[in-house]
């Protein structure tokens, strides 16, 4: 049975203090609540995982890193790595987003490396994929997103995906307030589901996580997450507020 997820990726916001006070308003408020179907993650920025990891124990909420290096450690300025990650208690790492791979160059290759490396080392992926304005528009949203997925994942074992997790973000959809409509993200979610059931097999397919990721709100969260093929959110900027990521949280 495929998990309901529901993951913060903080981005290069709140410095150490202001991380440790979202992190405890979020695992407290879930706390009140009993939310007990669903998982909870946090990606705050690596000078904050630390800590925020430590904050989380013992509690709901998990902690995820935004990205990870696929070396295990050398002359790689700026770079964290699995091993480091894990030191900290840190065993989910988001790979693949929108950002990294337009600010920061990481192209299909790098990214299938870095998957290989984080499953390596027994870690879950959140891996992130999604079409371009210009994409949509002239149609071809069905095949970005397939060949990013192909390209990325496709090379792992079908045991492989017990450790992934999958995140559709349209990219004219992210921290632009133009959210995809619920039917064109079950449409889409439909349809990666269906090529990973035709690479593996129905299991594989129906057993992986899809999350939706683009300006996902309060207002907007129960009508996506209720689509049949939509399992949950990679949100942005609402996760930066305590009450709106826990009104997320309970918009199943
Ligand atoms: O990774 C999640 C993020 O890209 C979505 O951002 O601000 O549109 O919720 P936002």
């Amino acid at each position: 049975m495929r998990k309901q997820i529901v993951a913060g990726n903080w981005k290069m916001n709140n410095d150490l203090d202001a991380s440790k006070s979202l992190v405890k308003k979020i695992a407290k408020g879930i706390k009140k609540e009993k939310l007990k179907k669903t998982r909870v993650i946090v990606a705050p920025t690596f000078v904050s995982l630390a800590k925020v990891a430590d904050k989380a124990k013992g509690t709901k909420v998990e902690v995820a890193a935004q990205n990870m290096h696929f070396e295990k450690s050398g002359a790689f300025t700026g770079e964290i790595s699995a091993d480091m990650l894990k030191s900290v208690g840190v065993e989910i790492v988001i790979l693949g987003h929108s950002e990294r791979r337009e600010y920061f160059g990481e192209t299909d290759e790098i990214l299938a490396k870095k998957v290989d490396t984080a499953l390596a080392n027994k870690m879950e992926v959140i891996f992130c994929f999604g079409e371009v304005l210009e994409d949509r528009k002239s149609e071809n949203h069905f095949k970005v997103v397939e060949s990013q997925i192909k390209n990325g994942l496709f090379h792992l074992e079908a045991n492989a995906w017990k450790n992934i997790v999958l995140a559709y973000e349209p990219v004219w959809a992210i921290g632009t307030g133009e959210t995809a409509s619920p039917e064109q993200a079950q449409e889409m979610h439909a349809f990666i589901r269906k090529i990973v059931a035709d690479k593996y097999n129905a299991e594989v397919a129906e057993n992986v996580s899809i999350l939706y990721g683009g300006s996902v709100k309060p207002s907007n969260a129960k009508e996506i997450f209720s689509k049949e093929d939509v399992d949950g959110g990679l949100i942005g900027g609402a996760a930066l507020n305590a009450d709106d990521f826990l009104a997320l949280v309970k918009s199943f």
